[in-house]
């Protein structure tokens, strides 16, 4: 395993006043031997300026990130944010096309290949999610399916650039379900998608690349996936917005890190 990455998702979830409640009491419970883990908290956007204060008057080694930003530096855009405003609120890291945000949001491949680009550019560091629906799942397309999404979203990116990305599987009908790919499942899937890397930018790059698994990961699941060759680390939702549960899964990447 390569050093881990612990992202806790937060969603639609924690208004400021309560996003500053939940980071400090993570960062109340952060240890040194953290720091053989990445660990980011990616709240929502407006939560993004009040978790950054918190974690730097701590000087707390737990980062932050956004879940979603446009690729254009700025403009006629209504509603969305971009890359220099996520940099002036300390945010080093971005989650990008998230499988709620491919089906509620008509995110497109293309879409998250341009945020991607522009992400890497920017010296921030992406974290892409990909994963089949169950109906891929079952006809047995799965690994040629979110193959695709990598190549998709690695499009044109060098080796340099690809240095800034990291992979997270999350298996659609796993997310928020309770419901968790086997570690085997999730391993095969990781292992697959090392290779496309490898075909995209070279074995060097994809060796060094850290691949997640998210999808109803907790404290009670999590040392298997962690356990697996090509896994190195977890996208968190739900466990994420729980302190106790949180802390331990970091505690757990902690004792998988070698
Ligand atoms: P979950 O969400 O842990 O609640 O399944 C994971 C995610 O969507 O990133």
């Amino acid at each position: 395993m390569k050093r881990p990455i612990m992202a806790g998702n937060w969603k639609m979830n924690m208004t400021p006043a309560e996003s500053v409640v939940l980071s400090q009491s993570i960062s109340n419970r952060y240890k040194g031997s953290w720091d053989k883990v990445d660990v980011v908290l990616f709240p929502p956007s407006i939560d993004l300026r009040s978790v950054f204060t918190v974690l730097d008057f701590d000087k707390s080694l737990i980062e932050v990130g956004a879940q979603n930003v446009h690729w254009e530096p700025s403009g006629a855009y209504t509603g969305e944010i971009s890359i220099p405003m996520l940099k002036d609120v300390g945010c080093t890291w971005c989650i990008v096309g998230h499988s709620e945000r491919r089906s509620m949001f008509g995110e497109s491949d293309m879409d998250v290949n341009r945020k991607v680009i522009a992400l890497t550019d920017a010296g921030m560091n992406a974290i892409v999610c990909v994963g089949e629906s169950l109906a891929l799942r079952e006809s047995g397309d799965a690994t040629q399916f979110v193959c695709d999404q990598v190549k998709a979203a690695l499009a044109g990116l060098d080796a340099q650039e690809a240095a800034f990305v990291s992979i997270a599987y999350e298996p659609v009908w796993a997310i928020g379900t309770g419901q968790t790919a086997t570690p085997e499942q999730a391993q095969q899937m990781a292992s697959a998608i090392r290779s496309t890397v490898a075909d995209l930018v070279g074995q060097e790059a994809a060796d060094a690349m850290r691949i997640l698994y998210g999808g109803s990961m907790k404290p009670a699941n999590a040392e298997l996936f962690l356990a697996c060759p090509d896994i190195d680390g977890g996208l968190i939702g739900g466990a994420a917005l729980k302190v106790a549960d949180f802390v331990e899964l970091v505690n757990q990447a902690v004792a998988s890190a070698r």
